[in-house]
């Protein structure tokens, strides 16, 4: 039997989100990561799993400053998905954001929490230092191997994304994790709602990392792939979320997956 999270656990009581949507062993708080990490309770999540704005998609500043759909979806713009705030910010900003909000979330963790930030090759360099600057141990990276990418002549396809990982403190060898693989193939989902979407199957892989039955945070929640993982795979999770459009369009996804997967069970024949 779950647990609904309650928002009076989760945070502080001066600490409101502008919504929030959520069932059993779920919840995702609609506003801004920088703001709420704030007010949660210290030393209640056993993980942070989160896919953040890359800020990235480009070299130059006027390339990045494009819009989501324009860097990172190939879809006609009558079919292109909303696009999502936060990823317009040159490679300091968003350093320091990264490092700030890192360091806040930290202390809303227990200690030995892990910590897997995905990422591409652009901004690897950057996570890395943000993420030791607001105090994480940075313990290694894994692969995402999207398999499809464009060819480039005379170049290696950039065919893969990272899983920047790490743990508050120490992280003792007995936890009851098993050996996990350091690369993950799993091609973009078909049909997605979100322009930067993860496979369902690559969050339920990835957040294993997390102790059986533990609390997960998400502060990039998107279309809430991460939380329907961790809610299908016997987690709890939160979630947070910026754009309206997403917190919106994740909520909804995550709370009728979860009550189709109910009405399954319920059929299935004794
Ligand atoms: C890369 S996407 C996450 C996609 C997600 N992993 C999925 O599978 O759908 C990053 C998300 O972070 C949200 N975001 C950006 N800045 C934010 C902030 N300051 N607070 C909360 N969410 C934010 C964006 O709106 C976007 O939906």
């Amino acid at each position: 039997m779950g647990n609904t999270l309650k928002l009076e656990d989760l945070l502080k009581p001066d600490c409101v989100p502008d919504e929030s949507a959520g069932g059993e062993n779920w919840r995702i708080l609609h506003g801004d990561t920088l703001k709420l990490v704030k007010g949660f309770q210290p030393g209640i999540f056993d993980a942070v799993i989160t896919d953040p704005p890359y800020a990235s998609g480009g070299t130059k500043q006027n390339e990045r400053n494009r819009t989501t759909n324009q860097k990172y979806s190939s879809m006609k713009a009558e079919n292109a998905l909303p696009d999502f705030d936060g990823d317009n910010k040159d490679q300091r900003s968003w350093t320091h954001w990264m490092a700030e909000w890192l360091y806040d979330v930290r202390k809303a963790c227990k200690r030995g929490a892990p910590i897997c930030l995905f990422i591409d090759w652009r901004q690897y360099p950057s996570i890395t230092d943000a993420l030791q600057w607001a105090g994480w141990i940075w313990r290694g990276t894994a692969v995402w191997d999207k398999g499809n990418s464009r060819p480039q002549k005379g170049r290696f396809r950039q065919q893969a994304e990272y899983i920047v990982w790490g743990s508050n403190g120490p992280m003792p060898i007995n936890r009851p994790v098993s050996c996990l693989p350091g690369v993950f193939r799993y091609g973009n989902p078909q049909n997605r709602i979100h322009v930067t979407e993860k496979p369902l199957q690559l969050m339920k892989d990835v957040i294993q990392i997390c102790e059986p039955g533990g609390l997960i945070l998400d502060p990039f929640a998107g279309a809430g792939t991460t939380i329907l993982a961790a809610a299908e795979s016997g987690f709890q999770a939160v979630g947070i979320e910026v754009t309206d459009a997403y917190y919106k369009l994740g909520s909804d996804r995550v709370r009728i997956a979860l009550e189709a997967g109910e009405e399954a069970e319920n059929k299935e024949p004794q």
